[in-house]
């Protein structure tokens, strides 16, 4: 048999062999394009080549191509399950000529490809081409041999295909296979067209024009091929079946979801065990792809297939999740041509278990409220809009999972009721929020958000993406347009861009679109509107142009790395000191961060430097960072840290890093640091590089704050310490280890030499340096003078003791010119008070030398001056107090 595997392996090297680059599949969220939410063919990546806006270094390209129909235009969703070929996951194979070859090598290739290399029945093969399109026809004619009744000539747009309202179109030929008389069904363009018995199994595009939003449609400069064959079909094919989900492939799913469950995979359950084998496959590839359930945009569409699929389970009679037990079975057929399988399945599996256990605490009471509803009702019947919106609103029933639930019963949902009720509460939410306090200034935001919808953020999984513009907003008002120059705020429908929160500040880049150039200089949130704050630059910015987004790449890294480095600190801080620190306030900016934490004491060195050094332990041990969407709920039972007051959602995510042993947080029990975080962070912790605590300080009372580096600045500012390091062990003459060893030993000499310099003024006031030590008799009285140099006035006192000492009996003046300036003490030993006062002589002495005053006891005194050149005229003033 030929397996799923085999076709692809098949497809790519018969290309591969005739020139063609083999392309990798796209992520299924769309980088190229604002409006599509999910990418449904294997073109979609090459659009911009098509209208040679975009050139590689290859004119030909095969590639199998993930897609997906679900939500949006193309919508597969409700047919799934009950028919032979919907899929809300599929795998496109396709072969491209970008300006290369045209229809006549296109159709001889896809000819021998199918015949040859698939060995397909040419009997059993018709072709569609444009019923103006002989050039088609004849080459069909003439290489393939087909029969004029096997070239049909179909005029409408089935044969003309269309990316959307816009972009790269052209007529296309398909080919057609006949399943046999045994099933019904005519040939295409024929009424009975929609059986199973006719299946199309290749579409071959013609991309000739381009078809432009005012309707006109311009041929295109080089003309071009996109192909798109559909494997599961072709398996099915060529596995003797008209029916995909009796190929190899969905057989081993169908299989394991019989086995989960118990129940006979083909028996009346079949469409049961159909839809969880289809939405397993749909879900698992979104969430590989970074798409993870929510209630918005495209997470909202993942969380309906989930939901949709676990409600057929629980029809299986399944009491426990099922879905992520299926998982792997899924990786082994397809994780080898998709290794983004192989390496999400730990995180596939936590989110399908998480999203079905959630559900199944709703989904019976919901499904009893619907069976009492409807038990009134009979075929027919019609479920009343309000009670498919309560489904909706309290059991998180999305209306299609009701109306799928309804369709075995042949009843159908009041759709516009639904609609209506769901506009009433939108209205309610409105006038609560107007009522509150900012609401005047704001609410422009919150009518964009409910003229457009909230923006749609790209930012985990991309720093490019294109985007719609939505509004711009000029001085406070919408504008159609805005000019070069002009400072602006542009809402998208989507985009890459981080707003502003939770700490973390907005990223910055740059907004381009046909016709203008936006440098993005902050990002805010609003009402769930990301408004983009810049000014034009170039040209002029209009209200509608599709937009290509582009991330200041190195400055959102370096903010990654302070956002992941504060998760890091704050579980090193409540190992360090204890479980009672609570983050208060955090901000991560470019490789720089500020953490706020309630602590009431100052951290020691010790506690410090282990904090450091715990953080940068978890940098080097590089593990993955893993996000999941849980309810708040659920993440505090796992362990999760939560801003304490903050107000949560419904549904968090939840940030997983650094693994420990075994007596952690999280599923596993593994997990260093959980939080709550709407962040961006870095995908292994090693891309932080490196944490640099620089200061740990009092905030307010009560809470500390550490202020940090990452990343490049870390690095920075430890080799700005390096450097000035080494120029301290260059003047020293030493090695930078020996600095500190050098440096307290210069200190301890510096001391010796200050005590040696003490001693030495000692010395020489004493009696050293030529100067008589001995009293004069003045008046009878004892009188010791001197003048001294550079004495410091606080040592004269000292000096003044050691002289009453000395001589026993005296009235002793000494003064020291200290660079110009004087300091003058007198003292008098206790026999002599009575007769002379130490501030007496001092006063007269400072008077002489410029000063003023002069104070103490009249056995001790001290004085200032301004003029120590008169020194000499001092001391002869001062003998006269003693009556000289
Ligand atoms: N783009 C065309 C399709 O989707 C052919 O690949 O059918």
């Amino acid at each position: 048999m030929t397996s799923v595997n085999d076709i692809r392996a098949t497809f790519l090297n018969f290309f591969d062999r005739n020139d063609h680059q083999v392309v990798q599949s796209s992520p299924l969220v769309p980088r190229n394009d604002p409006t599509l939410m999910f990418v449904n063919s294997g073109m979609v990546q090459f659009k911009n080549l098509f209208t040679g806006q975009e050139t590689r270094d290859y004119v030909r390209a095969t590639s199998a191509q993930k897609c997906v129909r679900a939500g949006g235009k193309h919508n597969d969703l409700d047919n799934v399950g009950y028919t032979a070929r919907h899929h809300t996951f599929f795998e496109m194979m396709g072969n491209f000529s970008f300006g290369d070859y045209f229809k006549e090598q296109a159709i001889t290739q896809a000819w021998d490809l199918i015949t040859k290399d698939f060995a397909i029945d040419k009997d059993r093969l018709y072709v569609t081409v444009y019923h103006t399109d002989d050039e088609a026809a004849d080459i069909w004619k003439k290489y393939a041999g087909l029969p004029d009744d096997r070239i049909i000539r179909i005029d409408t747009d089935d044969n003309f295909w269309k990316m959307g309202p816009t972009g790269p179109c052209g007529p296309c030929t398909e080919i057609f296979y006949d399943h046999g008389d045994h099933i019904w069904g005519g040939p295409p363009g024929s009424p009975e067209e929609d059986g199973d018995r006719f299946i199309e199994i290749w579409n071959l595009v013609f991309m000739q024009n381009e078809q432009f939003e005012d309707g006109s449609m311009v041929p295109l400069d080089m003309q071009s091929i996109d192909t798109g064959m559909g494997i599961e079909r072709v398996a099915a094919l060529l596995q003797g079946s008209h029916d995909n989900y009796q190929t190899d492939l969905f057989k081993d799913l169908i299989e394991a979801s019989a086995h989960a469950t118990g129940v006979d995979p083909y028996g009346d359950m079949n469409v049961s065990h159909r839809v969880i084998a289809d939405h397993l496959r749909s879900t698992s590839f979104l969430i590989a792809d970074g798409v993870l359930p929510s209630n918005e945009g495209r997470g909202y569409v993942l969380r309906r297939i989930m939901r949709r699929a676990m409600r057929h389970a629980h029809l299986l009679g399944a009491q426990d999740p099922v879905m992520h037990k299926l998982v792997p079975a899924l990786v082994k057929q397809m994780g080898q041509a998709y290794p983004e399988l192989t390496q999400g399945q730990a995180m596939i599996e936590e989110t399908l278990l998480l999203e079905e256990t959630r559900f199944k605490k709703t989904l019976d009471r919901g499904l009893k409220l619907l069976d009492d509803e409807v038990s009134g009702l009979g075929e027919g019947g019609t479920l009343a809009g309000d009670t498919a919106f309560k489904l909706y609103d309290t059991y998180g029933f999305p209306v299609d999972l009701t109306q799928d639930a309804l369709r075995e019963k042949g009843m159908t949902v009041d759709v516009d009721g639904f609609n209506a009720a769901m506009e009433e509460q939108k209205a309610k939410a409105r006038a609560a929020w107007s009522g509150s306090g900012e609401a005047a200034d704001e609410s422009i935001w919150f009518d964009i958000a409910e003229d457009k919808g909230v923006t749609e953020f790209l930012g985990y999984d991309t720093e490019t993406a294109e985007g719609q513009v939505v509004a711009v907003v000029v001085d406070g008002a919408l504008a159609d347009s805005a000019d070069k120059g002009t400072a602006v705020q542009v809402v998208l429908n989507q985009t890459p861009f981080y707003a502003e929160s939770g700490g973390q500040i907005g990223d910055s880049g740059v907004l381009k679109t046909d016709g203008a150039t936006v440098t993005v200089s902050d990002v805010k949130k609003k009402a769930g509107v990301f408004i983009h704050i810049g000014e034009v630059s170039e040209g002029t910015l209009t209200k509608g142009a599709a937009a290509e987004l582009t991330v200041d790449h190195g400055r959102r890294s370096a903010i990654r790395n302070s956002h992941s480095a504060t998760h890091l600190l704050n579980e090193a801080l409540r190992n360090a000191l204890g479980d009672n620190v609570a983050q208060r306030g955090s901000l991560n900016a470019v490789d720089r961060l500020r953490f706020d934490f309630s602590y009431s004491k100052a951290m020691t060195a010790d506690e410090i430097k282990a904090v450091e050094a715990e953080v940068n332990a978890y940098i080097r041990q590089n593990s993955s960072v893993e996000t999941r969407i849980m309810t708040p709920d659920d993440a505090r039972e796992l362990g999760a840290q939560a801003l304490f007051g903050e107000k949560y959602g419904d549904e968090v995510r939840v940030v997983s890093m650094g693994v420990q042993g075994g007596s952690g947080k999280g599923l596993d029990k593994n997990t260093y640091s959980l939080e709550l975080c709407g962040g961006t962070h870095v995908s292994q912790l090693g891309q932080i590089g490196l944490f640099a605590l620089l200061s740990e300080s009092a905030s307010s009372n009560g809470v500390r704050r550490i202020e940090a580096l990452t990343g490049q600045e870390a690095l920075k500012h430890l080799t700005g310490q390096s450097a000035a390091l080494a120029g301290v062990a260059g003047t020293l003459k030493a090695k930078p280890e020996d600095v500190s060893v050098r440096v307290q030993a210069l200190l301890d000499e510096r001391k010796a030499l200050q005590n040696e310099v003490a001693e030495l003024r000692k010395a020489v006031a004493m009696g050293g340096g030529g100067q008589s030590a001995e009293a004069e008799d003045v008046n009878g009285v004892p009188f010791f003078a001197q003048v001294l140099k550079d004495v410091p006035g606080k040592d004269l006192r000292g000096l003044i003791d050691e002289h009453k000492n000395r001589l026993g009996s005296a009235v002793i003046l000494l003064i020291s010119d200290a660079g110009g300036k004087a300091a003058v003490a007198a003292g008098v030993t206790d026999d002599l008070t009575s007769k002379v006062s130490a501030v007496d002589v001092v006063k007269a002495a400072a008077a002489e030398l410029g000063g003023k005053g002069g104070g103490g006891r009249p056995d001790m005194a001290q004085a200032g001056g301004a003029d120590a050149a008169n020194a000499d005229k001092a001391v002869a003033v001062a003998k006269t107090v003693l009556g000289a």
